[in-house]
């Protein structure tokens, strides 16, 4: 699967655990940086994760800052990103059945690196549902002016 991902200085070393990890389950991961643990700005990095996985240039995106917060605050402005801020497998795998989530946000420190192994994992390998009422209710985020 083509993956896209990015972390913030707070998501670094999760994020580096996880490119490894995602390489021995034969995914295809582009990384978007941040490429140390440098302080940056989390938005810099979420909105190029959002929009790439938006315009459907890779099939799930994943986006990890310290808490895992900021990054999933910033992918959900951008039209057609659904990013789930997941702390254990069962809303990885919900969000997925459920809300055709097609971008996982992770709390680098927050959760262990074998934690969000087993969350990535189900993230990725599980299928929306198709059923009529997820995708209906889907269908009516769309996101207004305030
Ligand atoms: C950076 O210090 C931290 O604020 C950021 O990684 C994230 O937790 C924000 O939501």
């Amino acid at each position: 699967m083509k993956i896209a991902i990015g972390c913030d200085h707070g998501g670094y070393a999760l994020k580096k655990e996880l490119l490894s990890y995602l390489a021995s389950l034969g995914h295809e991961a582009a990384d978007f940086g941040c490429a140390d643990e440098a302080s940056v700005d989390y938005p810099d990095i979420a909105f190029p994760v959002a929009e790439a996985v938006a315009r459907g240039e890779y099939e799930r995106g994943i986006l990890i800052c310290g808490t895992g917060v900021g990054v999933s605050i910033s992918a959900n402005k951008v039209r057609g990103a659904r990013c789930a801020l997941c702390g254990e497998e069962t809303t990885a795998r919900l969000t997925r059945a459920h809300n055709d989530a097609n971008l996982l946000a992770l709390g680098g420190r927050i959760i262990g690196a074998e934690a969000a192994k087993g969350i990535v994992a189900a993230f990725l390998s599980t299928d929306f549902s198709g059923d009529d009422r997820h995708a209906r209710r889907i269908g009516k985020i769309g996101g207004y002016e305030a």
